[in-house]
Order: structure tokens, then sequence, then C-alpha cells
């Protein structure tokens, strides 16, 4: 199968007193349309860096990120913008929604930033929230939803654009097992139903070996 989403020879260390810090090194993966990638690795191993790094929120130190054989840090600042509101989904460690905002205009934000239509935004985001089985929260703010619910409205916003690829960090992380047992039923189901390509960090070596591969990232490297 050809590569949809590469990473190869990705470094990335961060200055911290004077000292350059090596988070990680050497970092190649290969993942193709459709499939499954499992991240683990202990705390501070350099998880959530490689995927900000996939996700291009984060600059690598050495290496390229390529997208159908394209180096994303070689596009025009447009054309980078457009990949990442296109392509990705980003579902994050903690899931960032807003909190003055409700679960349907949090769901809705990625398709303003996108500059959709109103009613076109609208019936999109009721049908991502659809999808996570929260139709009936729209109207609720993340304050008056629970743990589980809120990481699903971060799951729907992250699907409403209809991304390729999906990149989750620790989407189960603050959850307990059955609830995040069922928040994967969910990634899997999408990464299923509408083929979208899964790249996920979790702790959980169950969860991971859910995965068609998984990658060990041990000092910040491939293990
Ligand atoms: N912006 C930054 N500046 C300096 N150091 C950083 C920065 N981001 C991450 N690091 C360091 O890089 C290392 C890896 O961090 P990262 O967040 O990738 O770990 P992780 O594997 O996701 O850990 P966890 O399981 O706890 O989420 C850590 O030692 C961290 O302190
Ligand atoms: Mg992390």
């Amino acid at each position: 199968m050809a590569p949809l989403l590469e990473a190869k020879g990705i470094g990335k260390s961060f200055a911290e007193g004077g000292m350059e810090v090596p988070v990680l090194s050497d970092v190649d993966l290969s993942i193709g349309a459709g499939e499954s990638l499992s991240i683990t690795g202990a705390s501070g191993a350099g998880k959530s860096t490689l995927l900000h790094i996939l996700g291009t929120i984060e600059n690598p130190s050495q290496g390229q990120v390529l997208y159908r054989k394209e180096n994303v840090f070689d596009y025009s600042e447009e054309k980078l913008a457009e990949f990442r509101n296109q392509s990705l989904g980003f579902v994050f460690q903690f899931h960032h929604l807003l909190t003055e905002f409700n679960a349907l205009e949090n769901v809705m934000m990625p398709l303003m930033i996108r500059g959709e239509p109103a009613i076109q935004r609208q019936e999109k985001a009721l049908r991502a929230l659809e999808d996570v089985g929260l139709a009936d929260k729209s109207s609720s703010l993340p304050g008056e939803l629970s743990g589980g619910e809120q990481q699903r409205v971060a799951v729907a916003r992250a699907i409403v654009t209809a991304p390729e690829i999906l990149l989750a960090d620790e989407p189960t992380g603050n959850l307990d097992r059955q609830t995040g047992e069922m928040l994967m039923d969910l990634l899997f189901r999408l990464n299923q139903d509408k083929q979208i390509t899964i790249v996920y960090v979790t702790h959980n070596d169950s969860l991971a070996k859910r995965a068609q591969r998984t990658l060990h990232l041990q000092d910040g490297m491939i293990q």
C-alpha cells in the first residue's frame, strides 16, 4: 500500500538552560490510508512531541514528514494551513473545549475557521455529534458534560471536517476503563466505516493492541 503519512529520520531537541536536550532521535514511521497505528511509551518518552510533529503543529529539529510523498514542511503557509484543516483531525491529550461555547458550537468551530456557511456548519456538526452518540447534548456546555462526554465532543470536533487522518493523544487518558474502551470502539468504528487513518497514543497495552500496528518509544527512539 502506498504510504499516506511518513516520518523520516525525525529528531527533536529542546533548548534547556543553554543545553540541547534530545527528545526524539531518528524516528521513522509509515502509515497507509485506512490503517491504524498506536504509539506507546513511558511518560516523557516523546509520544506527544511525535504526534505534534506528525500533525505539523511542532517543527522537528531534523527529518521530514511526508504526506503523499511530499515534505509538509516545504509547503507554503497557505498549503500547510489547508493540509492541517482538511486532512488532519486532532484529539489532544487535554481536550481544550471552549468552556463558554456549547457542544454544537465547539464542534462547528473548525468549520467556521474554514468559512463554511452557517446552515452547512450546523448540519455537519450535528451529524458528527450523532456519530459520537451525543446528538441530545448539543446545547450542553462542556461543564455540564461528564469527562467521557467531553472527550467524545472533542472527537466530534476532530472528525467534523471529514479528515483523512485522525491523530489522538491519549484520548482515553482521563476516562475509566469502560468509557475508555467505548471511546476506542468509536475511533475504530470511524476507522472502519469512514476509512479514517488513526494514529493514537495510549498508556494502556490492551488498547494499544487493537491497532494494526504498535510503535513503542523509549528514550525518544523506536524500540
Ligand atoms: N516545549 C517544550 N520545551 C521543552 N521541553 C519539552 C517541550 N515539550 C516537551 N518537552 C520535553 O520533551 C520530553 C517528551 O515530552 P512529551 O510530551 O512528548 O512526552 P510524552 O511521551 O507525551 O509523555 P506523557 O506520557 O507524560 O504525555 C519531556 O521530557 C518534556 O519535558
Ligand atoms: Mg503526552
